[in-house]
């Protein structure tokens, strides 16, 4: 029998993406730019069955989403029927990028157990068909994910050592976020008045931020990446109906985050489809950056994560 188990981590956008440019092949509109979160992951596990089932946290579903890529990957390739097995060691679908983490690890997992003998540039494109980000978790450190013709162009700017940057995850929900990326981002494309101006500033703001990653200039970054940040939000305030994921501890954060900067703090924050404020930060500031941050009514917790490696097999037979 036919099996392997792989793991990846989540990656949160710094200049960020929301709208696509080729529906069918899952391709952005614009290029994003991404830091992978070494304390969150998820691991997955294939392997050959007799009737194909997907178990994600223990529970038993009928994913749409993994359901259409595996009827991709069956048109190309002569695969058995498969049982999938995923599970996060945060909470899916509230805007902490489990999609991205789960098809870099089921990728990994189906191309090692059924020998599909993917480079790691087609692994990404399978990857980005389930979930465009997550071609950027098959990489480790800060990533670039940029459209080409047919496909997107996945690169490793920064390796995970080589800037000691932290993040601290402040949980603002327990709850599902409210609609998902792929329905929010296409009425986002459809209806907002600004999106041509987001996708036009975006690719501006892509350059900025690949020149302040590669320098380590965290002043630029930051405010590249909460400009991104605000201006996608404010593309889904201007959707129709309005796709609004903060709520009031969301607020609370960002105005702590602010205020921890003019007080001397390398800090900025971002905020992806979710009420969830990520908070990044040079390492030695995360334990004072988190103890703020968990101050706050309606902060559940407050997770601290590293910068993480690329995607992982942990085993195969
Ligand atoms: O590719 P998706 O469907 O996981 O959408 C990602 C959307 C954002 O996280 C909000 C932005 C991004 O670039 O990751």
């Amino acid at each position: 029998m036919r099996a392997a188990t792989a793991y990846a981590h989540p990656n949160i956008a710094l200049v960020k993406y929301w709208g696509k440019r080729n529906d069918e092949l899952n391709i952005p509109a614009t290029p994003s730019l991404a830091l992978t979160l070494g304390d969150l992951r998820t691991t997955t596990h294939v392997e050959e069955t007799t009737s194909s089932v997907v178990v994600l946290d223990d529970e038993r579903v009928d994913d749409n989403k993994i359901n259409g890529w595996l009827a991709q990957l069956r048109r190309q390739f002569d695969l058995p029927h498969i049982r999938i097995e995923s599970s996060s060691n945060f909470p899916a679908n509230s805007g902490l990028a489990s999609s991205a983490s789960g098809f870099a690890a089921l990728t990994l997992a189906t191309s090692t157990a059924f020998e599909l003998d993917l480079s790691l540039q087609e692994q990404c494109d399978w990857a980005r068909r389930g979930s465009a980000s997550a071609a950027r978790s098959l990489h480790g450190g800060f990533v670039t994910l940029e459209p080409r013709e047919n496909t997107c162009r996945v690169s490793q700017i920064l390796h995970e050592n080589e800037w000691d940057l932290s993040v601290a995850v402040a949980i603002t929900s327990d709850r599902s976020k409210s609609t998902g990326s792929t329905i929010g981002m296409t009425a986002s494309r459809d209806t907002s008045p600004f999106y041509e101006a987001w996708t036009r500033t975006t690719i501006d703001a892509f350059g900025l931020g690949l020149s302040a990653v590669q320098n380590k200039d965290f002043p630029a970054l930051a405010q590249v990446a909460e400009a991104s940040c605000r201006h996608m939000h404010a593309l889904m305030l201007s959707t129709e109906p309005s796709l609004i994921y903060w709520n009031a501890a969301t607020l609370h954060c960002i105005e702590a985050v602010e205020r921890m900067r003019a007080g001397g703090i390398n800090v900025f924050y971002t905020i992806d489809a979710g009420s969830h404020v990520k908070a990044v930060c040079e390492s030695d500031a995360v334990n004072e950056v988190s103890d703020r941050l968990r101050q706050f009514e309606g902060v559940h917790g407050v997770v601290v994560s590293s910068i993480g490696g690329p995607a992982q097999l942990v085993s195969e037979r």
